[in-house]
């Protein structure tokens, strides 16, 4: 039988699938989620054979990309017997699987994601100043961090780094990271702070506009747009000084929703068609009375289901976050 692809009512195919294994993290970034964070219960997290089984039916319908996600996925107990077990679709479907990560794992896991087919990992890295990482992830240690990135580019896998962009935080310390990440041989991606569940602060407080990042840079370094598109909401440019690459996420501050190629799945198994939106539907339980069948025919009232957008508005001060669930719930 012929491939039936994943096309939305506004025409958008769906080719790509971020599927988060866990909502737990060993950090407690600030912008993330508050510090005493209420984890799931165990038995409400998808197990590994589910998640395998979502993300086969999904590769079965034509996705040929699938990002791991949590939470923080390196924690996820089996996180490794998942990835091997899903390269088998490596080259049968699948062109790339990868994920994003905070890297305080990465020294134990580097090769192992290598040898199952990794290629590619994203570190989420706000600073190379130790304090302030502690200061920011509340939790986490700066070293075994760098420590794992170090691994990873040793085991072979590609990384690119994802900077979230702080008011009064880490705003001073972009050219630096951009030195670092250039020597290191690694692409650089500044994020937008996003309105996603409640966290001790206001969000409005720390909410950088990369627009003013982009004017920042532009008073002393002259970047070239690419047309280059993922999908999603990043834009890149090349440094003409330098050559390199910089990513720039502005969910907020531009519209990218027209290209959407992409969903989401929690790790109690909710498909999000949208990161800004409530449309959903529950794999899980579907999954667990009706099998595969069941699974395949919810991915087409997914695809009616899928939103024309998201409305995320940040500079209203105090108001209630776009969508109640964080991050680390839907999979960053
Ligand atoms: N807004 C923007 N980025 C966020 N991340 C987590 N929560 C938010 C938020 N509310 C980032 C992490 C990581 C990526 C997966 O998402 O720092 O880089
Ligand atoms: Fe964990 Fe990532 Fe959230 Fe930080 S941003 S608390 S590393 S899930």
């Amino acid at each position: 039988m012929a491939m039936r692809p994943l096309i939305d009512g506004f025409g958008r195919r769906v080719s790509y699938v971020r599927l988060s294994v866990t909502d737990r993290c060993d950090f407690r970034c600030s912008y993330c989620m508050p510090l005493d964070m209420a984890f799931l219960p165990k038995r409400d997290v998808l197990t590994l054979e589910e998640l395998d089984q979502i993300a086969s039916a999904f590769v079965a319908r034509g996705v040929n990309r699938i990002r791991l996600t949590g939470g923080e996925p390196l924690v996820r107990k089996g996180f490794l017997e998942l990835v091997q077990g899903l390269s088998r679709h490596i080259g049968a479907g699948l062109d790339e699987l990868t994920l994003t990560t905070n890297g305080s794992q990465l020294v134990r896991f580097a090769e192992g994601l290598f040898a199952a087919g990794v290629r590619r990992v994203n570190v989420s890295l706000d600073t190379l100043d130790p304090a302030l990482f502690r200061q920011i992830t509340r939790k986490g240690d700066l070293a075994p961090v760098l420590e794992g990135i170090a691994a990873a580019k040793a085991a072979g896998l590609r990384v690119k780094l994802n900077m979230v962009a702080l008011k009064g935080l880490n705003e001073d310390e972009i050219p630096e990271m951009m030195a670092w990440a250039a020597e290191q041989g690694f692409d650089l991606t500044f994020i937008e702070t996003m309105p996603l569940g409640l966290i001790e602060e206001d969000r409005t407080d720390r909410y950088l506009p990369l627009s003013e990042v982009r004017r920042g840079l532009e008073a002393r370094l002259t970047l070239h747009d690419l047309s280059e598109r993922t999908g999603g909401p990043a834009r890149y440019v090349r440094v003409a000084e330098t050559g390199q690459k910089l990513g720039f996420i502005t969910p907020l501050t531009h519209n990218f929703c027209e290209s959407c190629n992409r969903v989401r799945v929690t790790a109690t198994g909710t498909l999000f068609m949208c990161l800004g939106q409530e449309d959903r539907v529950e794999l899980r339980d579907l999954l667990r009375t009706g099998g595969p069948a069941a699974l395949d025919a919810a991915l087409d009232t997914a695809m009616r289901l899928k939103p024309k957008g998201h409305d995320f508005q940040i500079e209203r001060r105090d108001a209630d976050p776009a969508v109640g669930r964080h991050m680390s719930m839907t999979g960053g």
